[in-house]
Order: C-alpha cells, then structure tokens, then sequence
C-alpha cells in the first residue's frame, strides 16, 4: 500500500514559518503521500502555500459537536472549509493535557468521518505500561474504544506512538514495533473485517532520516508521523524519501 508520511507540527512556529516550511516541502514528489498537520491558526496559509502540489493539510483534533457553544474549540466541518483534508485525533498530548478519553476520541472521530476528514486516531502505551509488559494490551483497548464503526470502510489511519518515544529519541526495537503493528492489524481485521487490510497503520515516536528505512520497511508499517523531524524541510523529505 502507499506509504502516508505525515508531519505534526504542533504548537511551533509562526504563520510566516508555516508557509516557508509548506512552500519548501512542495517540491518533493516520491512514493510516498505527504500530509502535514499545522495548528489551527496556520492551515489556511498552509494550504494556499502547497496550492497545486501533491502535500495535504490536516488539523491536529476537532471538537465532537458539529456546532454550538463550545468556546475555544473547532469543528470538524471548519477544518475542512479551511482546506484539510485528514485530522489528528487522540494524540497522547491531547489524552494527557486534555483529559480525552477512548469514548472521547471515537466521538470526535465520528464528527471527523461525517464530513468527509480522514482521521488519524493515535493509541500507544506508556513506559510503566510497557515494562509492565501491558503495550499490546493497552493498545488494543485503545482501539477498540477510540475507534467507531465504519472507521475501516471510510479509510481511517491508525497512529502507534508509544509515548516515551516521542520527543525522546528512544524507539521500540524494530521487533517490538513489528508485534504492536500486527496485533493491531489483527484487532482491526478481527473487528472490520477485509477492509481493515487496507488500513494505513503508522509509526510515531522519534523518527528521524537515520531510522526512517529500517521503521517503514516492518510488517504493517505503513507510513510515519512525525513530530520535531517535520519541522525541518529535509528532514522530513529524507524521511518520505526512505518510504518509497
Ligand atoms: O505525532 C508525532 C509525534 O508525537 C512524534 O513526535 O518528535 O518524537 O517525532 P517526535
């Protein structure tokens, strides 16, 4: 399947750096699907500025409402008037600083799906969770909470990204990503049936160009999301590069 290699930029940079950094990453074409994920108040630059290039743009969460009186958030349907294209949903910044729950997630998933935005639902476990030796555990009850039905058939991604991976520059070996991703393709497949076959899965925590290869050339790696390393252009092409 076509790898997905897409960028969370997080809460960094200003609006001219966001369009400089969008406009340098037109350019690069390859086998790969390039979606880049800036906060709220830089998408709609972002998108103007890779306007007639292969690079979409997604937002990093949505409230679970279609409207109404919820004071600082936006909806799914505002994302995609402004230009994206997918969402990032259940980041595990989001679970910790925000509170969002499994059932929290599948509700903004669900507002996600009904307009037409592919969600990116992100699961991953803890470092006590994993020395515990719980990481395929909790990623399974992750899944099965956050996502709705009909996730699979509408073309839903799933991000793995153990949480003391990211921003770490420590990464599961390439053993213990290869169980997490085919346990999870296990789950999906056992829940949604064929179509969850298709389902892209990628990997996130720490990816880099020096590992990039190694990561997306594992069973059921599909693509990255990556954080600190989509911040700077060559990286983040070096690393699209690696994937096909
Ligand atoms: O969503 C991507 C992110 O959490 C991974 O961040 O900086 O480890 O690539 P980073």
């Amino acid at each position: 399947m076509r790898p997905l290699i897409a960028g969370n930029w997080k809460m960094h940079g200003s609006l001219a750096e966001a369009s400089r950094l969008a406009e340098e990453l037109k350019g690069g074409a390859s086998g790969a699907d390039l979606l880049v994920c800036p906060p709220f108040l830089h998408i709609q630059a972002v998108v103007s500025a890779v306007q007639g290039s292969a690079v979409a743009v997604g937002g990093q969460d949505c409230h679970a409402a279609a409207k109404g009186a919820h004071t600082g958030d936006v909806s799914a349907a505002m994302l995609r008037d402004a230009g994206a294209t997918h969402v990032i949903l259940g980041h595990s910044e989001r679970r910790a600083d925000h509170g969002e729950t499994d059932a929290g997630v599948r509700a903004k998933t669900e507002a996600a799906l009904a307009v037409g935005l592919t969600p990116i639902v992100c699961v991953g476990e803890t470092e006590a969770q994993r020395l515990a030796g719980e990481a395929e555990r909790v990623v399974e009850t992750q899944l099965s909470g956050s996502l709705p039905d009909g996730f699979a058939e509408a073309g839903g991604v799933v991000a793995y990204e153990p949480v003391w991976a990211i921003g770490t520059g420590r990464t599961p070996t390439e053993d213990d990503i290869a169980a997490i991703h085919g346990a999870m393709r296990r789950v999906l497949v056992g829940r949604f049936g064929k179509a969850a076959e298709g389902t892209r899965l990628l990997y996130g925590g720490s990816v880099k160009p020096g590992n990039a290869a190694a990561i997306l050339a594992l069973p059921h790696v599909d693509g990255a999301l990556v954080g600190g390393a989509s911040l700077v252009a060559a990286d983040f092409l070096a690393i699209a590069k690696a994937a096909g």
